[in-house]
């Protein structure tokens, strides 16, 4: 199998779609590569750009928040986006950029293989939800190739409008449970796991 440092490498010269012609560097996604929970956002911005990692400019900080309010660090978890590459001036990634991207994603999945995935924002949840409205099924789980998916809110959004900030929080706030339900329904239906965890 591919590993992430492998991808990573693939990232850094795809040339796919354009937009790795307007970036300054690619950003392939970072964290535990052993992670339980994968977050996935919609694109770099600036900052990330910038320096290469996910989410470090404003949101990303209020991610980093929302993770410790929920117990957790950024180095629990693993953090990437739907597509690697800025868009130019922050645009909307484009369908045929995210299909160009999708591949990426999709074996960033089958590698870290997390017991959860939380989308951030629109752009990642159609990929599990299509045409459904994140004001609707934000912070319900539904669970997709063993797979706990939860959809919540962009951090970007909640930021911009303060009215969402407590629907995050509170949807941040379920991730210790439904991660722990995840593994024991894991721990019952995998012997393997199960036989692993008496020694
Ligand atoms: N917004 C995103 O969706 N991803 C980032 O990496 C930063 C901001």
């Amino acid at each position: 199998m591919t590993t992430l440092d492998e991808l990573r490498q693939q990232i850094a010269v795809c040339t796919r779609c354009e937009l790795h012609r307007g970036a300054t560097n690619p950003v392939p996604g970072e964290g535990n590569p052993q992670a339980r929970i994968l977050l996935i956002g919609e694109a770099p911005g600036f900052h990330e750009d910038a320096q290469g990692k996910p989410f470090v400019g404003t949101s990303g900080k209020f991610l980093t928040e929302l993770l410790q309010s929920a117990g957790l660090s950024r180095d629990d978890v693993f953090i990437t986006n739907v597509v690697k590459h800025r868009p130019p001036g922050n645009r909307d990634p484009l369908p045929d950029e995210i299909y160009a991207c999708s591949h990426f994603l999709k074996q960033q999945v089958e590698i870290i293989n997390p017991d959860v995935i939380v989308t951030l924002g629109r752009f990642s949840m159609a990929a599990y939800f299509p045409g459904e409205r994140i004001s609707r099924i934000h912070g319900k789980a539904k669970e997709v190739d063993g797979r706990l998916i939860v959809p919540m809110y962009h951090p970007a959004a909640a930021l911009h409008n303060g009215a969402l900030r407590p629907e995050i929080e509170a949807d941040f706030q379920k991730l210790p449970r439904l991660l722990a339900e995840r593994e024991a329904t894991r721990a019952k239906s995998d012997p393997i796991v199960r036989q692993q965890s008496l020694f």
